[in-house]
């Protein structure tokens, strides 16, 4: 068993955004309290002498913690290498210099569309025009700046002019993510995933927009439209653990979903719950596998996909992703597509989530 190389903490489930795809649960009332400033402290420290090397701030929004500074601070002088994920919400110049001088050394900004109205309803809430603020300060005060943008059927049309404000922005690198479909995704998947058409044209869009674009572009295939899954988080307990506001530890974001036994960093030590415990075994490796996963020659490529789509889909997270053609519920994936592709090409958002 390796050590784990990141930790995502997630601070608080709080977030002044309101996304249709957010990953936070959906029974948002039950994940109410959060760890202290002292507790996470204790975590990044335990993180550290478990091999953790990078430790990304999550939430919801991580910046409406107040000890925020006090935890980068803490994180780097542990030698973690840290990495603010926010909507930028709340980042005015002088909490920026704040986090600058507790030695932040990276910040990755989520923007739902390149125009102001659109990131704006996709969003829940008017912030494209502070977003945009923010990122300026960011590279004003040197560091690094990725955008993150999450690709469905309501901005996957607007690839170029994507390309266009990461450039404009300076931005050093930009992920565009195609949604994955658990949590309040999964509530709203009819509205949110791109027909094939939609699609194609996207990435034709993407190859043209990339050449010469300065900047790195990492684009995250549609898992919806490949024919294997993708390895979701390099393998279960393999090279990833999150810790969540209350202080549950999960190998990954979705993982509470699944009915597991659940660990907890006020019930013991972080690498006694990375070693031993029954949520990080459950799927570790490839012995738990099934057929066809069993005997498949990619089961240690993508240890069999995702466990939380395969649950959200069948209701059995030990089977395979029904994202790859060999599944048996290949159909579950096939018979969305069908229907996405007989639907319009901008169709509302269906539920919004909390605030
Ligand atoms: Fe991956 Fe399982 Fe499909 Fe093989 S059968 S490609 S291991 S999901
Ligand atoms: Fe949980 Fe993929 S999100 S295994």
């Amino acid at each position: 068993m390796a050590e784990p190389f990141g930790l995502v903490a997630e601070l608080t489930y709080r977030c002044p955004l309101a996304c249709a795809y957010c990953s936070n649960p959906v029974e948002l009332s039950r994940y109410r309290d959060e760890l202290s400033t002292g507790q996470w402290q204790r975590v990044l420290a335990e993180a550290a002498g478990l091999g953790v090397l990078q430790c990304h701030f999550s939430g919801g929004e991580p910046l409406l913690r107040r000890d925020l500074a006090d935890l980068v601070a803490s994180a780097h002088d542990l030698g973690l290498y840290t990495n603010l994920v926010t909507s930028a919400v709340g980042l005015s110049r002088p909490r920026a210099e704040q986090l600058h001088a507790a030695g932040l050394d990276h910040v990755q900004i989520s923007l739902q569309a390149d125009e102001p109205a659109l990131s704006d309803r996709i969003a829940g809430t008017a912030s494209f025009a502070r977003k945009i603020e923010a990122a300026r300060v960011v590279k004003e005060l040197g560091w690094p700046l990725t955008l993150n943008v999450v690709l469905h059927r309501g901005n996957i049309g607007r690839i170029p002019e994507i390309v266009a404000c990461a450039q404009e922005l300076a931005a050093d690198r930009l992920e565009l993510a195609n949604t994955q479909y658990y949590g309040w995704a999964w509530r709203n998947r009819a509205a949110l995933l791109p027909s094939r058409a939609q699609l194609d044209h996207a990435e034709e869009e993407l190859r043209a927009a990339r050449a010469g674009a300065g900047l790195d572009i990492r684009y995250v295939l549609p898992d919806y439209y490949s024919r294997y899954p993708k390895p979701c988080m390099g393998g279960w307990g393999a090279r990833q653990l999150i810790v969540t506001p209350g202080g549950d530890v999960l190998p990954c974001l979705a993982a509470h979903t699944l009915g597991l036994p659940r660990a907890s960093v006020h019930e013991a030590a972080l690498a006694a719950i990375w070693a031993e415990s029954p949520v990080f075994q459950r799927f570790r490796g490839t012995s738990w596998m099934p057929d066809p996963c069993r005997g498949c020659e990619r089961r240690e490529i993508d240890f069999g996909g995702c466990r939380c789509q395969a649950f959200q889909l069948t209701g059995d997270a030990a089977r395979a992703d029904p994202v790859c053609h060999l599944s048996p519920d290949h159909r579950l994936i096939t018979e969305a597509v069908a229907e996405a592709g007989k639907r319009g090409a901008a169709e509302p958002l269906a539920v919004r989530p909390h605030r």
